[in-house]
């Protein structure tokens, strides 16, 4: 139990994961509580597979306890988990989300899709819309399947996918209807012509990792080009895509909008992505 001066539990919340080192919601959810003054903590709580059921099943019995983040690798397997699913993380498939309710009810939510609609809304030229023609997005892992129903949610109807195992671009045409195309891997660089958005949901491109080769010669000047990946902030695929004029979106804005609905209901405050949050968080 937390408490504070006068026996009053203070409300925590923190992000479960396995390993959780890396996590840099610690620091947005810490920025914010100073920010806006809060009693309240966020901490890293490395949860292994084995406790996962366990740490789920407390987490209504622990006074103060309002929720949890959920990271790699337990946001599939805590779906099931909870009480209640919102539509949303039910086609995603996963929860990254979840609300200890007044009744110690869970509720799991997936706000990834939320983070990178909100990431491009703010980010984004203005007029910039997603349904303004089709979209192209790189990789068809968990990250994708977020942004692919945030994308068909926001009208796009011509959405390709492209993935070096074409087999995982088609079954997430199978699920998620007509609107999605599979591209074959080699035929990325053809799939840019006509659109008005390219994603790369891969690690292609992240420190460590080998770069994303993909030719833009097709790519039209008014498309917007977004990379997931924040480590670097400016990605090579970013870089490559302002030299030619193209607006270009970073990663960081997906990762700092997500953490807004769970800090909401967690702490009572709907808090705001500033530039002084991005240069914390960044620096973490
Ligand atoms: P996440 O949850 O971040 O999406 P993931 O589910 O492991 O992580 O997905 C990783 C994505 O990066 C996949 O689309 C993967 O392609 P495969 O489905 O073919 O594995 C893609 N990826 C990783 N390394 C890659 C590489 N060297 N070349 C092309 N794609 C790669």
């Amino acid at each position: 139990m937390t408490l504070a001066g006068n026996d009053e539990i203070i409300p925590r919340a923190g992000v479960i994961g396995w390993p959780v080192a890396h996590s840099r919601s610690p620091k947005l959810h810490g920025f914010w509580l100073q920010q806006y003054g809060l009693a309240g903590r966020y901490d890293k709580l490395p949860v292994p597979p084995e406790d996962l059921a366990a740490f789920i099943a407390d987490l209504p019995k622990e006074p103060g306890f309002r929720g949890v983040n959920v990271t790699i690798p337990h946001k599939v397997a805590v779906l099931p988990m909870m009480d209640a699913v919102d539509a949303v993380a039910r086609r995603i498939g996963a929860v990254n989300t979840v609300v200890v309710q007044p009744d110690g009810s869970l509720h799991g939510s997936n706000t990834d899709a939320f983070g990178f609609l909100e990431s491009l809304k703010a980010d984004a030229p203005a007029g910039w819309r997603p349904d303004a023609g089709p979209a192209l997005v790189l990789g068809a892992g968990g990250a994708s399947r977020a942004i692919v129903v945030a994308l068909l949610d926001a009208g796009v109807s011509d959405l390709r996918i492209a993935n070096r195992s074409i087999e995982k671009a088609e079954a997430l045409a199978v699920e998620f209807g007509h609107a999605v195309r599979p591209v074959a891997w080699d035929e990325r660089a053809e799939a840019v012509a006509g659109i008005n958005l390219l994603v790369n949901t891969t690690s292609l491109g992240m420190s460590g990792q080998p770069p994303l080769e993909i030719a833009l010669d097709d790519l039209p000047a008014s498309a917007l080009v977004n990379d997931i990946v924040y480590s670097p902030l400016v990605t090579d695929l970013l870089a490559r895509a302002k030299a030619r004029g193209n607006a270009a979106v970073d990663g960081l804005g997906m990762l700092l909008h997500q953490g807004r609905p769970g800090f909401a209901a967690w702490f009572g405050v709907a808090p705001a992505v500033t530039p002084e949050l991005r240069a914390a968080v960044l620096a973490d």
